[in-house]
């Protein structure tokens, strides 16, 4: 994965560049970090436009060809430097190369809050829509007292600080990879999350929104229930029978239709227990229902519903970023349903921590995690497009502003 570093300093000496000289040294294994230089940018004026001076073009067409953006930013009166804010009028203006940008953002400062304010302040201006940069949620990273924290190498002398540095970069990693997976999705557009189209299955005459949807749905119907039988593809079940069954599936699974409509999940726990929360009242709403329409987490929604419908991907995969690494880590997968002529007929969706699973399988076999020196986080892979018609290439990874329940 292709990144490049921007220290929020021209002072010849910046702790904020040194950071950024240390990460591209320390995880080349991980990440390749270009660290550019914004010394010579101009100051952005308006009736002076030098976009398409060499200096703004080498920047857009540095930051258009990498998969992203890690910005290290000092702290001046509480907000990011001049000389920062500058280059991002720039890029904001007349040409825009941080649209759908993954950004990660840390900071160095002389004082004890490590640059938390500029922080603050910089997702801010980073989400701004002629910026419209997306920036990695949480996974805050602030060297504060500065000047005691490198070594005569430039080398950061605390090993916690040097290991919290690499999840935060690996959770970018994944991140990065989902955004501009998601970001390659045409004609999403059209999806429809509001679920008015309707399907043949679609239960008609009920407000899908209501939070007695189900009943009033069942009722409709006349559905089967308790002791009635269903028969299955491969089976013969009661619904009862049914229910124990899919309620015991130690992964939380949700149904959604073709018609975006969120007909079922296996409700065995708590809402606020949940990897990814639903209550009862949802079932039956329109996807648009469901989601909280925050930031782009409609769009990231259709581009990945889109790609599966259509069928440039079969499975999206995504850690949902944040918590302790070293005790969850949890994956959202997003796989499409087909009928028999192939016809889609929507998103078979489950969330399960991986990691109770990884130290039975240690333990099971009596092996235990070593890091690897030479990871490349890119072995981990990202939910990729097909590469033909008849084999998806299916592979795990990436994250998840693409789908917040
Ligand atoms: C004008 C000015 C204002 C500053 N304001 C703050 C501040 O509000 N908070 C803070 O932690 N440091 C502040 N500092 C000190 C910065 O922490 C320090 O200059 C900067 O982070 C060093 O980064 P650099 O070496 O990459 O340039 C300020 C420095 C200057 C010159």
């Amino acid at each position: 994965m292709k990144l490049i570093g921007i220290a929020g300093s021209i002072a010849d000496q910046s702790y904020n560049r040194t950071l950024l000289q240390f990460i591209a040294k320390h995880f080349s294994g991980l990440v390749d970090v270009e660290v550019l230089d914004i010394n010579d940018v101009p100051m952005f004026n308006q009736d002076d436009d030098q976009t398409d001076g060499a200096i703004i073009q080498n920047l857009c067409k540095k930051i258009n060809s990498a998969d992203g953006v890690i910005i290290a930013t000092p702290e001046h009166n509480h907000s990011v430097p001049a000389a920062l804010k500058n280059v991002i009028e720039w890029l904001s203006y007349e040409v825009h190369p941080l649209d759908g940008k993954p950004i990660m953002i840390v900071g160095a400062s002389y004082h004890i809050q490590g640059s938390s304010r500029a922080q603050l302040h910089l997702r801010q201006i980073l989400e701004a829509p002629g910026v419209n940069a997306i920036v990695l949620p949480g996974n805050e990273f602030l060297l504060g007292d500065v000047k005691t924290a490198f070594d005569d190498k430039g080398d950061l002398k605390d090993q916690r600080t040097v290991d919290f540095l690499q999840t935060t970069i690996q959770n970018f990693i994944k991140f990065a990879k989902v955004i501009n997976m998601i970001g390659e999705t045409n004609n999403y557009e059209e999806e429809d999350l509001s679920a008015q189209n309707g399907t043949d299955t679609t239960i008609k005459g009920i407000d899908m929104n209501a939070d007695d949807w189900l009943d009033r749905a069942a009722n409709k119907v006349s559905a089967a229930e308790g002791n009635d039988y269903v028969k299955l593809d491969s089976g013969l079940l009661t619904v009862n029978q049914l229910d124990y069954f899919l309620k015991t599936i130690p992964i939380e699974l949700t149904y959604v239709d073709e018609n975006n409509q969120f007909l079922y999940y296996n409700h065995s726990l708590p809402t606020e227990k949940m990897l990814a929360k639903r209550t009862p009242a949802q079932v039956g709403d329109a996807l648009d229902k469901v989601h909280p329409n925050i930031g782009r987490v409609f769009k990231h929604v259709k581009q990945v519903i889109s790609a599966l419908r259509n069928g440039e991907t079969d499975l999206v995969s995504m850690p949902i970023p944040g918590g302790d690494p070293q005790k969850h880590h949890v994956m959202h997968y997003y796989k499409a349903m087909h009928d028999d002529e192939n016809n889609y007929k929507g998103v078979n969706e489950w969330a399960v921590d991986l990691k109770p699973i990884v130290d039975e399988y240690l333990k099971a076999t009596g092996q235990k995690l070593v890091k690897d020196p030479n990871a490349k986080m890119d072995a981990m892979s990202g939910a990729s497009k097909k590469t033909t018609e008849e084999k998806p290439e299916v592979e795990v990874d990436a994250t998840s502003s693409a789908s917040k329940h």
